[in-house]
């Protein structure tokens, strides 16, 4: 049996030149290119943007594709256990002389955000220990978790979510190289379900397209656990109709049991169904928001997903 290529490794760039997006970003850091040097390096923003692939490529550029590996080393924050372990493996990589001829290698900690305050202060000293044989590239989702004496050591970049077009274009790409011709329609939805992250965009189109080659949006909806918005909207119209608690719950129990759809993602989508509604006046919206929301948080933070739900029909069919 052929091994399966997960397509976002195939088709992860290899130059700057091929990064989707990032537009701003990615001209800055051509600039440290072009003199051969890069500062301690930042780049903030949700998953599947392109962090970790941004910073291969920066190393593909300044040593070339057959030293990169050489010269640079991925940590990432959450695996290696501890400022200790990665102590240690930073300590004995920047030992060594860079090959290549650069003046530098680059230590790519990913996830840094999951460090504590503790190992974020160790690391701010290995920042300066290392400085004059290493560049340190930090990635995390949030800005606002990395203490503030390492964000002044680095040139902070931050990598908004991927924007429709620039996925669909990718996506029409990719299908296009592996042989398959599918419809804009399909693949804008595949880019919608995606919000921003190109990683789970490509993952879906890959197993979309690994169960049948003509793929319809259904197929998207089904293969994403995803419910169809008119489905959504019936229920939400069901509990404002007949402000019957049982029957709601039973619609709401339906969706979770029988669809498939997870509370989160169910809340996600009442809420867009709710913001989108002509037909609910905007005092009533704000009402129900917060009603959502504070579903939402409660279910984020263990509550039982039956009550909090049990718990916003209850509330929507007394409004
Ligand atoms: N801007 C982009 N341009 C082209 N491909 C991208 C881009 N962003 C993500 N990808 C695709 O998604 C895959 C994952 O991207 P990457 O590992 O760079 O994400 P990340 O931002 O580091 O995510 P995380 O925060 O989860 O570490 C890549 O292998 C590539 O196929
Ligand atoms: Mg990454």
């Amino acid at each position: 049996m052929a091994e399966l290529e997960l397509w976002v490794e195939k088709y992860r760039p290899r130059r700057l030149d091929e990064v989707c997006g990032h537009k701003e970003v990615i001209a800055a850091l051509k600039g440290f290119v072009s003199r051969g040097t890069i500062p301690h390096l930042l780049f903030a923003g949700p998953p599947g943007t392109g962090k970790t692939t941004v910073a291969l490529c920066l190393a593909n550029e300044l040593f070339g594709e057959e030293h990169a590996a050489e010269n640079y080393l991925e940590l990432n924050a959450s695996d290696e256990r501890g400022i200790d372990t990665i102590r240690t493996r930073v300590k004995s990589f920047a030992r060594t002389a860079s090959v290549s001829g650069a003046s530098f290698k680059i230590i790519h900690l990913d996830e840094s955000d999951n460090l504590t305050a503790d190992a974020q202060q160790a690391l701010r000293r290995m920042m300066e220990l290392y400085s004059s044989t290493c560049r340190f590239i930090l990635a995390c989702n949030y800005l606002s978790k990395i203490i503030p004496p390492i964000q002044s050591r680095c040139a902070i970049f931050r990598f908004s979510r991927l924007s429709l077009e620039d996925i669909i274009g990718r996506l029409a790409y990719i299908s296009k190289q592996e042989g398959f011709d599918v419809g804009r329609d399909v693949l804008e939805e595949v880019a919608r379900i995606s919000e921003g992250d190109l990683r789970r965009a490509i993952n879906l189109l890959q197993a979309l397209l690994s169960t049948t080659a003509a793929p319809s949006i259904e197929d998207v909806h089904h293969l994403a656990g995803y419910v169809s918005p008119a489905k959504v909207k019936e229920v939400i119209d069901l509990i404002f109709k007949e402000k019957d608690l049982k029957k709601g719950i039973e619609a709401i129990e339906y969706l979770l049991y029988e669809v498939g759809l997870s509370s989160t993602d169910l809340l996600k989508q009442m809420y867009r169904e709710i913001v989108a509604s002509p037909a609910i006046p905007p005092e009533k919206k704000l009402k129900i928001i917060e009603t959502i929301a504070d579903v939402d948080f409660r279910i984020s933070e263990g509550a039982s997903d039956d009550i909090q739900l049990a718990y916003l029909v209850s509330s929507l069919c007394s409004m």
